[in-house]
């Protein structure tokens, strides 16, 4: 074969004439990074003192996941963390974004420390550093000790302040280490998929509920913030990771455009302006049909304690429209939109969809980065989620086909690229996920990873996609040195 023909060079050449100008753009530090999460992944769930979270619980609830598949041996990354640790290497990562379980490290969610599961994430974090990779931290992403929740919960004001706590013990352990910190993925999907729809942990289906447990998270937020900084370095940078849908019209009725703002409100801004504003948007309960949670007196001025960067999860955009009464709603589960006069379109024609069913719409994510800069203006931003699940298909060798991911990820990396040479200061790209992993109440058959994982065996294979982002990162490097 001339090397001409040969697939390995094509693929190599393409690489590397669509990314020159792409990379051109992105500062000498930017961090390329990959995520995961606790549960999703660590499996191990019995081991070490870990006493179980809500979502074990929750997912041993038959009907609640794919098959009644729950995160028990999820990617045994527990036990394989050092040959984990070494694949993220070879994907030339900078950053490696991770979240803590608060129950392995604090069993009862308070009180007595389980030294063994700090100890796990002081050799993850030795083990980055010793590659050079940046450990970027999320102190919360849906694990919530079973002992809390059975107070209550998020329902619970005093679990804002167990979090604090939790975020200290964290802190003092690996607060001079750690130099990215994050306090909250998510904290609708928190607040409403798992208090108003009820199809996340602790799986319940109330409104009024989901507004008073969102309350409680931000005000935890708020509380860690100066409780992390007590022990980090200096130059640490601390923020929270919310996820995004921007908001598009389906058509041009006025009615419509309301329904846009209104989906933006309860999409958007919801947390973004009590974290940058210090108040909730003036429609947001009335749209939802509740009343305000209980604000007590310094609740917005503990919220909106400054950060020093947010964190932006982007996946898909909202195209919605107001309905008729002759065309009754089709409301899509995932963005969640009360049934009160509009919906999404669920199958846009032309459009393309990965396996969750979400649009591909990278533009989406160029304008919700400037726009969050325009009116927001955090001191810096990092996408701490973008990625696709795919059909992926392992032949059993070294190798997964999924052009398709490829494609989704230099499509949204030339949005950031755009966005930078804008002005923005975005500071890193992050793909979720590092691995395939627990999909939450998809299980298993959803794939996201850069990495495969042979569920039965365990074995890691990285994806065409794994290799490309390292190429990226590799050729990015190459023109900076
Ligand atoms: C985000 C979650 C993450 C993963 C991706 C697909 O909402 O933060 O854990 O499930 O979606």
């Amino acid at each position: 074969m001339s090397i001409t023909n040969d697939p390995a060079f094509l693929a190599s050449t393409r690489i590397d004439t669509q990314l020159a100008p792409t990379t051109a753009a992105f500062p000498p530090d930017f961090l390329w990074g990959a995520a995961t999460s606790a549960y999703q992944i660590e499996g191990a769930v019995h081991e070490d003192g870990r006493i179980p979270s809500m979502w074990d619980r929750f997912a041993a609830i038959p009907g609640t996941t794919y098959q009644g598949q729950t995160g028990e041996i999820a990617a045994d990354h527990y036990h394989r963390m050092e040959e984990d640790v070494a694949l993220m290497a070879e994907l030339n990562l900078s950053t490696y974004r991770f979240s803590l379980s608060w129950p392995r490290i604090l069993p009862q969610g308070t009180g007595a420390v389980n030294e063994r599961g700090l100890d796990f994430y002081d050799r993850l974090v030795d083990a980055l550093l010793a590659r050079g990779i940046h450990p970027l931290a999320t102190l919360y992403h849906w694990d919530l000790p079973i002992a809390l929740q059975e107070r209550g919960g998020w329902l619970n004001r005093d679990t804002a302040y167990s979090f604090a706590d939790y975020a200290s013990v964290v802190a003092r352990r690996l607060g001079d280490r750690i130099n990215w910190w994050l306090t909250h993925n998510e904290p609708w999907c928190s607040a409403y998929l798992g208090y108003a729809l009820g199809i996340h942990a602790p799986g319940l289906s109330d409104k009024q509920l989901a507004v008073s447990a969102g309350h409680h998270i931000l005000l935890a937020h708020g509380l860690s913030v100066p409780r992390l900084r007590e022990h980090i370095s200096p130059q640490a940078q601390v923020g929270i990771a919310l996820d995004f849908y921007p908001v598009y019209a389906a058509d041009d009725r006025p009615e419509t455009l309301l329904a846009v703002q209104q989906a933006d409100i309860f999409r958007n801004r919801w947390f973004l302006e009590p974290l940058f504003r210090g108040h909730y948007p003036e429609e947001l309960f009335a749209n939802l049909g509740v009343v305000p949670p209980p604000i007590h007196d310094g609740d917005f001025s503990i919220i909106s304690t400054p950060i020093d960067f947010l964190g932006v999860n982007y996946y898909s955009r909202m195209l919605v429209r107001s309905h008729t009464d002759t065309t009754p709603p089709t409301i899509k589960v995932a963005h969640g939109l009360p049934a009160d006069g509009y919906e999404a379109v669920e199958r846009i024609p032309g459009a393309s969809y990965t396996e969750m069913g979400w649009e591909i719409f990278p533009d989406g994510l160029a304008n919700i980065l400037t726009r969050i800069h325009r009116e927001y203006a955090p001191k810096a931003l990092i996408v701490t989620e973008s990625g696709a699940a795919f059909d992926d298909q392992w032949d059993g060798n070294g190798t997964i086909h999924d052009q398709q991911r490829i494609d989704y990820l230099r499509r949204h990396i030339q949005m950031v690229a755009e966005v930078i040479r804008q002005g923005v200061p975005i500071k890193g790209y992050v793909v979720w996920s590092f691995l395939d992993n627990f999909e939450w109440s998809e299980g298993y058959r959803k794939r996201f990873g850069l990495v495969y994982v042979d569920y039965p065996t365990q074995r890691r294979i990285i994806k065409d996609s794994g290799r490309w982002y390292a190429s990226l990162v590799a050729s990015h490097r190459a023109a900076r040195s």
